[in-house]
């Protein structure tokens, strides 16, 4: 049973395989912020605007008559910018025309790495919490899902757990870094460690980087880059993240000509290619240069430590993030049983609005104490944020 605009219907119409995952947990509760006039600092959406010289550029794209069909694996000059931007960051220089395909968001790569590898069956370990749409396109693609947890306050990745969890049908193993929610930064011994059991089980690495850009403490390390693994790994990175462009859904993968193969069999059913316009955006983008990333690292330092310190002042326990744009709290001594619970109050009495984590979880019983929230809002915002929550009353 449902409601569909006020009436009752009993059909359900969702394929089996979806009916599990139900509405995404950002739609709710960006919803419940609009109806309650809460800040919001549950969506990862900046509120402000992406570089107004590449917005430009897309806009004289336009102008200029770029706007048919783009070639299905990208146009030529952004794949070239992109395999520039990976041999910066990576020192591996991948192929422009075998190893690239620009997809729409990482969200459309994710879906089209699974579909293109996955044959019913096949296992992918993921780290929990994960990002929302691993399980659900893993069981799109008939794939099952396997995890580890990862714990407060680090959320380090437990080697042994991740060998544990590799069997024959093991073909991948999926990992975020800097990783959303959590903000762990995947350490080197860590890399060290997945890349070795890669190599031993004869797995691929799907990595997704979309905050590759955004590390205030050590740095961000592709594994991809790590002796013998560019060849069994493919690398997800956006635009939305580093470019405050979330809305454009540019984002792309770098594999080797034959994971490349699997990802774009996917590719050209899925979308066939992405809009040719913002592709052009993209380039004058990806060609910023070292000091733009310097500032928008430094920007988002200023964010995090501006609504960390206000949350640990409002007596939440701040597992302070390395990475990314988020940050998760312990919010038990406000005496809530359960995140939901906690954030229900939070965004109907106090007007903010977070997240409450347990649908990144296998059992949401492991994210009870939790509650994320997103530093990619003008100082204003999380001024106000902070200033609400300091009405909240410790249990
Ligand atoms: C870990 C992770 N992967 C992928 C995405 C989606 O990226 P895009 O907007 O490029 O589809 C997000 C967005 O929040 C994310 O947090």
């Amino acid at each position: 049973m449902g409601h569909y605009h006020g009436r009752i219907v009993s059909t359900c119409h969702t394929a089996k395989r979806l009916q599990r995952y139900g509405e995404s947990v950002f739609a709710t509760w960006s919803r419940l912020a609009l109806k309650h006039g809460a800040v919001n600092l549950g969506q990862g959406f900046p509120d402000f605007d992406g570089p107004p010289e590449v917005i430009e550029s897309a806009h004289r794209a336009m102008l200029d008559g770029h706007n048919q069909y783009a070639p299905m694996p990208g146009i030529q000059p952004l794949r070239e910018a992109i395999a520039a931007d990976f041999e910066t960051t990576t020192g591996v220089q991948p192929c422009v025309d075998h190893d690239i395909t620009v997809t729409s968001g990482c969200t459309e790569a994710i879906a089209a790495s699974m579909l293109g590898l996955l044959n019913p069956g096949d296992e992918v370990i993921v780290f929990e919490p994960f990002y929302d749409s691993y399980p659900a396109t893993i069981a799109m693609a008939g794939g099952v899902m396997k995890h580890v947890t990862t714990r407060p306050p680090d959320f380090g990745i437990d080697l042994e757990a991740v060998e544990d969890q590799i069997t024959t049908r093991t073909r991948a193993i999926l990992l975020n870094t800097p990783h959303n929610p959590t903000g762990h930064v995947a350490t080197q011994e860590e890399l060290r460690g997945l890349a070795a059991l890669c190599q031993k089980h004869d797995l691929i690495a799907i990595c997704d980087e979309v905050y590759d850009r955004m590390v205030f403490e050590g740095d961000h390390v592709s594994l991809a880059s790590l002796p013998g693994m560019y060849e069994r790994t493919i690398t997800l990175r956006s635009l939305a993240k580093s470019f405050s462009l979330t809305g454009w859904k540019i984002g792309w993968s770098i594999a080797p000509a034959p994971l490349t193969d699997a990802i774009r069999a996917a590719h050209q059913f899925l979308t066939y290619a992405v809009s040719t316009p913002l592709q052009h955006g993209a380039v004058t983008a990806l060609h910023m240069g070292d000091d733009y990333y310097t500032t928008l690292r430094q920007d988002y330092l200023h964010r995090r430590d501006l609504l960390c310190n206000g949350l640990a002042q409002v007596g939440l326990k701040v597992c302070r993030p390395a990475g990314t744009y988020f940050v998760m709290c312990d919010h038990t001594a406000f005496g809530h049983q359960s995140s939901e619970s906690f954030c229900q109050h939070l965004v109907e009495q106090i007007g903010v609005a977070g997240i409450p984590p347990g649908s990144f979880y296998m059992n949401p019983e492991d994210g009870r104490t939790l509650v994320r929230f997103a530093f990619c809002k003008t100082d204003a915002v999380l001024e106000e944020a902070i200033s609400r929550l300091s009405r909240l009353q410790h249990h």
